[in-house]
């Protein structure tokens, strides 16, 4: 793209505006324009496609001690996404190529050299999935999915795995492998329809419907754990992960991924009552963070890109389209809106 071109684009961006309390709003984001710059030598100018709306992004708007930094006020708001080169003056990126990358709520991203690696930028291959599957299956949702199963829960074929948030991005992803990996599933959802997808289309093999009564999650634990729990990947914490602790097998592994029902508290964060029950049980309860994994990310793409393309695998993406959407749609992650792994399509390839 000659330069130009390059500098009279307008860069739309979403910054944040105020910390939130409770869930957020639209006050708390404000939004701006910016015009776009050329890239400097070595560098790349990318144009955002798709971005991945994360709960962790209610983590990141908190001031505080994290595993990273909090988003600064009138900082643009953190997000990865997927897009495509538009201007190049790197010899490993050509025109065209598309991007993985740290983008930002925004519509434009200017890489410098020496922040390529910073930022996360690397080529993805469509041949391997979508664009869409590349924030999912492919991108940091399923990382999170199969690190999290395969590094810290260790499965093994006849093991019961139970799985929270279980129609989500992560969740998708780890029921499927541990079902690829010869284990039972069975997935905690949001209404019947969730519930529905994930055993007549993702083969799980039983999907609790916590919505559908207090004693749900309980009894229906009972009637699908017969031989207990031996594996419990944790995405939404609270009363769930009580409940799943009442019914663990000895030596079983809990993973810590998330705990979405916590994000918005105003209140202290509820922790586990039963807690004693890894005593009892010689059970562990581990956390995870993605990144930590980035080294070996490679590894699961093409394991996972091999079980999209020979059918053991499916995915589900939510995409709304809009940039200006941004404040809105984040909150259908806290509402249970999203249907898989939601998506903010920011232009069309
Ligand atoms: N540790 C890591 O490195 C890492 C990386 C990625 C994600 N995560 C965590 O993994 C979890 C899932 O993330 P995701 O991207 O896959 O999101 P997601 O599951 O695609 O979307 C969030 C879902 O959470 C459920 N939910 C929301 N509020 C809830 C509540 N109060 N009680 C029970 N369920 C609730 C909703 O599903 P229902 O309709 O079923 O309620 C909603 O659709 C999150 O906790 C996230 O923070 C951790």
């Amino acid at each position: 793209m000659p330069a130009n071109a390059v500098t009279s684009l307008t860069n739309h961006q979403i910054r944040l505006a105020s910390r939130p309390v409770g869930l957020p709003t639209r006050a708390n984001w404000s939004a701006t324009t910016e015009p776009v710059t050329e890239p400097s030598e070595g560098g790349v100018l990318l144009k955002t496609l798709a971005l991945s709306l994360d709960p962790a992004m209610r983590g990141w708007m908190n001031e505080g001690k994290s595993y990273i930094p909090p988003v600064g006020i009138g900082e643009v708001m953190r997000a990865g996404g997927v897009g495509k080169v538009i201007a190049s003056k790197n010899p490993k990126f050509a025109v065209g190529d598309y991007v993985s990358a740290g983008f930002g709520v925004q519509e434009y991203l200017t890489v410098a050299e020496a922040d390529m690696k910073r930022s996360g930028l690397g080529k993805i291959d469509l041949r391997a999935g979508s664009l869409t599957q590349w924030l999912n299956v492919l991108g940091m949702p399923g990382m999170t999915g199969y690190f999290g199963l395969m590094d810290v829960g260790q499965p093994k074929a006849g093991e019961t795995v139970v799985v929270s948030g279980a129609a989500g991005a992560v969740g998708q992803t780890v029921g499927q492998i541990a079902k690829i990996k010869g284990c039972r599933v069975v997935g905690i959802a949001g209404g019947a329809a969730k519930c529905e997808w994930v055993v007549k289309e993702l083969g799980f093999d039983a999907c609790i419907d916590y919505k559908s009564g207090p004693s749900a999650v309980k009894e229906g634990l009972k009637a699908h754990c017969l031989k207990g729990v031996d594996i419990f990947f944790d995405n939404v914490g609270g009363e769930i992960l009580d409940s799943v602790l009442a019914r663990i097998n000895r030596s079983a592994r809990i993973i810590i991924c998330g705990a979405i029902s916590q994000y918005n508290n105003t209140t202290a964060v509820q922790g586990p009552k039963n807690y004693l029950s890894l005593l009892v049980n010689r059970a562990r309860m581990e956390g995870i963070v993605v990144f930590d994994y980035a080294d070996r990310y490679h590894l699961a793409v093409a394991e996972m890109a091999g079980y999209l393309k020979d059918g053991r695998m499916k995915s589900k993406e939510d995409i709304v389209v809009g940039i200006d959407t941004f404040p809105e749609t984040l909150l259908k992650l806290f509402n249970g809106e999203n249907f898989g792994k939601l998506v903010l399509q920011v232009a069309v390839d």
